[in-house]
């Protein structure tokens, strides 16, 4: 009954702690791959964004690189002088290429000592300054390097927007330097594309040369000398796999976190980069997971409630059919010792009477007789008679016919004196532990009945730990109400013997308080000593209870209502444990 209570309050703990941990675990598992969808759903974002990244910029720069082609066939192998000499028709013709193409800024023809000779602006061209120190410029002064393409400047000889340029050298006879052509481009035209195709805020887009330097970038910012550190994560992507890629990391710039994806634009130097920033990823994540909570959050809690309600109220119900089987033991037994009380008192009291004669009649026969073998045979007889009287008034105790004389005591004093008797009553061995508290605890009891109950426990627990142990006499008051362990209600002070012995099985408990109940052999247990405490116990208008745990020990506990110290007993006034109710 017991065990099958347990087991139903532990299959609902059981249940609640399913019901926590089945949906964490699902949401654990949907939150992993919505988390691995999400990653995957960002970088096909990513590499469709490259694509036309891509596509748009390999169409600028191929424009660029016509543009170039053209102005180098028109004005290759012809002197400085011949150039200038054709510099308005030259210019004309620029011009109409620049008006036709929007990321086209300017064109420029530049002589061997960067002094430009014809553009696609003014006429004449403006010479004020030598732009010599260009990269666009220097690159191609020792050999032909192609098409170069240039960091971003700002203009030098003219106003206007920051540009990059598109370079090729222009040969003379036998491959001599004669200057430069360029192409200006305008990074602005780029940043009109990439806000048109940017989807969400987190988005950057950059076109870049594979040096780091930013050529053009949206969100727009300055761009003339802006380069990635040398330290930035991307150098090593593009050495690892130089055409595209995808990697994560955090931002030498602006010390973000990014996901990025880049692409090598095909015949130029130059890269176009997406990327997106890690925390609108796990936003985005977390948005979808919420989703999730919204539904099952409720439903667990809900869930968790009902059986903690179930819980709760089969615990409680479970507790009080457990009180109320115990009561009923404890009234059961009760009432048993009652009547065996009331049967052993009645025979106890009519032995009584005839010991009492025969112990008379040996008394006055002792004085008739005078042979030594009749004075021994009166003695046996009186000897007898005697142990018949110690027996019966010991079951004249238990069934509390006893005559008695109770006194007030102070169980707090009364302990530590008794701890004497209490040591020699137990083996050397037992260490005895003497525990009363700093108050009085006053209690009217028949004092050598008392001593005797006392004796009974103690010699009880010695025989209950032959190898030695610890007994500890503790006393406490208390205030009990009728819910309580022992149907008892009001003040009391409790005197506790806790013993390390063999301990007593279950089965056995309710009846050690039986007279004549004994689990030792003849010679050693009468089984009246539980007997009489009991009778003691219950005459002094208290209680007197047993726990066991067999190989643990043993507590037996005397319940024995505080009195008010009568005035003559102790010198000064008594004083009331903080816990005695009015
Ligand atoms: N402290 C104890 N430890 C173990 N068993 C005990 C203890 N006190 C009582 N008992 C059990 O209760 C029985 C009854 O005790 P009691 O009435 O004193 O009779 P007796 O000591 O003569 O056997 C004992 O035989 C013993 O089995
Ligand atoms: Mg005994």
């Amino acid at each position: 009954m017991v065990s099958a209570r347990r087991g139903t309050l532990r299959l609902l703990r059981a249940l609640m702690l399913g019901a926590v941990v089945v949906p964490a675990a699902l949401f654990a598992y949907v939150a992993w791959v919505s988390w691995g969808s999400i990653v995957q759903l960002t970088d096909d974002r990513l590499v469709r964004s490259l694509d036309v990244l891509h596509e748009q910029a390999l169409k600028v720069l191929t424009t660029g690189n016509l543009v170039l082609d053209e102005i180098v066939e028109s004005v290759e192998n012809a002197t400085p002088d011949q150039i200038t000499a054709r510099e308005g028709e030259l210019h004309r013709r620029l011009k109409r290429v620049a008006d036709l193409l929007p990321q086209v800024q300017s064109i420029w023809v530049i002589d061997r000592d960067g002094y430009a000779l014809a553009n696609s602006y003014f006429v004449p061209a403006p010479r004020g300054a030598s732009l010599a120190d260009r990269d666009f410029f220097r690159a191609q002064i020792d050999r032909d390097v192609g098409t170069y393409v240039s960091s971003v400047y700002t203009p030098r000889l003219i106003e206007g927007p920051s540009f990059f340029s598109m370079s090729r050298r222009l040969n003379g006879p036998n491959g001599s330097f004669q200057g430069v052509a360029s192409v200006s481009m305008l990074p602005g035209d780029f940043e009109k594309f990439y806000r048109e195709i940017a989807r969400s805020p987190g988005e950057v887009f950059a076109l870049m040369r594979e040096d780091g330097a930013f050529l053009a970038r949206w969100p727009a910012g300055p761009l003339a000398d802006t380069k990635l550190p040398a330290a930035s994560r991307f150098f090593g992507e593009i050495a690892r796999a130089p055409q595209r890629g995808l990697y994560s990391g955090v931002s030498r710039i602006d010390g973000v976190e990014r996901r990025v994806g880049y692409r090598r634009i095909e015949g130029f130097p130059v890269y176009v980069v997406a990327s997106v920033e890690a925390a609108s990823i796990r936003a985005e994540w977390l948005a979808g997971l919420r989703g999730h909570l919204v539904f099952g959050l409720p439903a667990t809690l809900l869930l968790l409630w009902v059986l903690w309600v179930a819980h709760q109220r089969t615990a409680s119900l479970y507790a009080e059919a457990m009180r109320r089987e115990a009561a009923e033991t404890a009234l059961r037994q009760a009432q048993r010792l009652e009547a065996v009380g009331r049967l052993t008192g009645g025979v106890a009291h009519d032995f009584n009477n005839l010991l009492m004669v025969i112990s008379g009649s040996a008394d006055r026969l002792r004085r008739l007789v005078d042979g030594e073998k009749e004075s021994r045979l009166v003695e046996m007889i009186t000897t007898a008679a005697k142990r018949g009287e110690t027996l019966t008034r010991q079951l004249l105790s238990f069934s509390r016919q006893q005559a008695v004389s109770p006194q007030s005591i102070d169980l707090a004093q009364r302990m530590p004196e008794l701890s004497e008797l209490i040591r020699r009553s137990l083996a050397d061995d037992v260490e005895v532990v003497i525990d009363v508290p700093g108050r009085v605890c006053p209690v009217k009891v028949d004092p050598s009945e008392f001593e005797v109950a006392v004796l009974n426990i103690c010699v009880n627990a010695r025989d209950a730990m032959p190898k030695g142990g610890r007994l500890v006499v503790r006393v406490r008051d208390a205030v009990l109400d009728e819910e309580g362990e022992n149907g008892l209600a009001g003040a009391f002070v409790s005197l506790s013997f806790i013993d390390t012995g063999t301990g007593i099985p279950e089965e056995l408990l309710p009846r050690v308080f039986e007279p004549f109940f004994t689990t030792k052999e003849t010679a050693k247990g009468t089984g009246l000593g539980l007997s009489q405490v009991y009778g003691f116990a219950r005459q002094a208008g208290g209680d007197v209870r047993i726990t066991s745990r067999v190989g643990e020990g043993t507590r037996v506990t005397l319940w024995l209502p505080w009195v008010a110290f009568e005035p003559a007993a102790v010198a000064e006034a008594p004083q009331e444990p903080a816990t005695r109710s009015a």
